[in-house]
């Protein structure tokens, strides 16, 4: 698939599309400055012309995934909604607010994956994911023992999301409404709280069965 990271340049991003880019999708860097995308783009292996300004990957696109901090969730995605009609949106964010990163704080809309929906509109599906993994490790080969929750309100986005998520070496799993979103945002703060009281780097979320 040709993917768009919106944001890509930061850690998140680079670590999806270092995964994504040995899968064999085709990656589009984002950024709000093209030399920095580009730069992105190259030390990912990539040609200078896969590094964009947002708004041209997101127009370029077949999927984007959105990885900036929540507090420029909107103005990103003010600036690029157009080029998103019609397309999936991943987003990544979790709403932390700095300084208390280990309580869950969560936007009045109920969550960032809603409030990116309702910024969209109808005609983006969004859908959430990724949140409780970590960008350090994506960005390296190691097998992460860790789960991805997905959530969003068409079936078949979802489906498509969990593809891409095996594509990154992760398991997906289905875990309902985009609504639902708020778990997986919420997690991560308490995963921050297990990392720093447990001395763990890296702790995440597993789904068991039978
Ligand atoms: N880091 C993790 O382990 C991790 C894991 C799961 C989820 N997440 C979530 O994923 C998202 C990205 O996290 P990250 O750690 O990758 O963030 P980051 O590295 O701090 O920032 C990512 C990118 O956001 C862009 N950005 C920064 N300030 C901006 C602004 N004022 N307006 C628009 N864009 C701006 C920058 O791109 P340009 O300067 O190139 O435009 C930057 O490279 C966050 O919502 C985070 O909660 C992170």
């Amino acid at each position: 698939m040709k993917i768009a990271i919106l944001g890509g340049t930061g850690s998140l991003g680079k670590g999806l599309a270092s995964r994504w880019i040995k899968a064999g999708h085709v990656v589009i860097i984002g950024s709000r400055d093209v030399s920095k995308a580009q730069e992105t783009a190259v030390h990912l292996g990539l040609d200078s012309s896969a590094g964009m300004l947002n708004i041209d990957a997101a127009n370029s696109c077949e999927i984007a995934c959105l990885t900036v901090p929540f507090t420029h969730q909107e103005s990103t995605l003010l600036s690029i909604e157009d080029g998103l009609a019609n397309k999936i949106m991943i987003d990544a964010s979790v709403p932390l607010m700095p300084p208390k990163v280990m309580r869950v704080q969560l936007p009045k809309i109920g969550s960032a994956a809603l409030n990116a929906q309702a910024i969209l509109g109808e005609n983006t599906t969004v859908v959430s994911a990724f949140q409780n993994i970590s960008a350090e490790l994506l960005q390296t080969d190691t097998d992460i023992d860790c789960d991805v929750l997905v959530a969003g309100d068409l079936i078949d986005a979802r489906n498509t999301v969990i593809k891409l998520a095996a594509d990154a070496g992760l398991t997906g799993w289905h875990a309902g409404p985009l609504c639902n979103s708020v778990a997986a945002e919420a997690l991560t703060s308490i995963l921050i709280a297990i990392n720093k009281k447990h001395s763990l780097a890296h702790s995440g979320i597993k789904i068991t069965g039978h």
